[in-house]
């Protein structure tokens, strides 16, 4: 059973068609990526599945569900949850403060604990995530005073703090150094082992080497999908997408 299926999602920004009949089915675990050029529909199409925009058109299902008009509050709590093109960390907190916040809403979804109990809860899993992203020995810095990298690393450990089964990341090597692009692959890979992962990137090789599967979109339309090697050798991704990109 696909955990995710995108059915004919369309978008309409007045007459512009931003999203057109997308389609696509996702298999539990590993990572998805969602590659085409600037204006291709990416982000909408995210914008679509993490709720954000309703489809003018299209359904999807949730593991079988449909959850098409669920507000993105009840699919983060059905599992699912994203990271945004442009960072939503709070500058002027701690990596820790940022992850207790984000923790937080574990303790509402235990209602069976005390309040002492519930809090603990929270700092239970901001401590898992310092270690987990390597992010411990930062933990009392400012979110504002890391580097690019780190603060794009706090950013997925923000994301992955309400052990989400999906996670949507929109260019999360997004003008990181080599280095940096280098272990955000190795941590997505990682990541790619217990939850599944879409993916939206722009470097191909990182797709490439990531991606059990790929959705080129093209103009709002996805125009080909399939294994990374399938989709490299298709000639109209060829023309559309790698003729000039790359
Ligand atoms: N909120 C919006 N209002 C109007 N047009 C939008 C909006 N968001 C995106 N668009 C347009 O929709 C198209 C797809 O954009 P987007 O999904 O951001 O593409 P990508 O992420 O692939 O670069 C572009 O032409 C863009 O200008
Ligand atoms: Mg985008």
């Amino acid at each position: 059973m696909p955990i995710l299926q995108a059915k004919n999602l369309t978008k309409y920004f007045g007459g512009l068609r931003a999203v057109g009949g997308v389609s696509f089915d996702v298999e539990p675990l590993g990572v998805t990526s969602i590659i085409g050029p600037n204006g291709a529909g990416k982000t909408t199409l995210f914008n679509l599945l993490s709720g954000l925009y309703m489809p003018d058109e299209g359904q999807l299902l949730m593991g079988g569900d449909d959850v098409t008009l669920l507000e993105p509050v009840e699919r983060l709590s059905r599992g699912m949850a994203r990271s945004f093109q442009i960072t939503n960390l709070f500058f002027d907190l701690t990596v820790e403060q940022n992850l207790l916040l984000a923790s937080q809403k574990l303790e509402s979804w235990s209602k069976l604990f005390s309040v002492t109990h519930k809090s603990q809860l929270a700092l239970h899993r901001a401590q898992e995530l310092l270690e987990v992203f390597q992010l411990d020995s930062k933990k009392d810095e400012q979110a504002g005073a890391l580097s690019h990298g780190e603060q794009r690393r706090l950013e997925i450990a923000v994301t992955m703090a309400l052990r989400p089964k999906i996670l949507l990341l929109d260019e999360p090597t997004q003008g990181m150094s080599q280095g940096d692009t280098h272990e955000t692959s190795q941590l997505i890979a990682d990541l790619g082992k217990s939850v599944t992962i879409l993916l939206i990137e722009h470097d191909v090789e990182l797709v490439m080497d990531l991606s059990k599967q790929v959705v080129v979109m093209a103009q709002g339309e996805k125009i080909a999908q399939g294994s990374p090697q399938k989709v490299r050798s298709n000639p109209i991704v060829q023309t559309a997408y790698f003729g000039d990109a790359v």
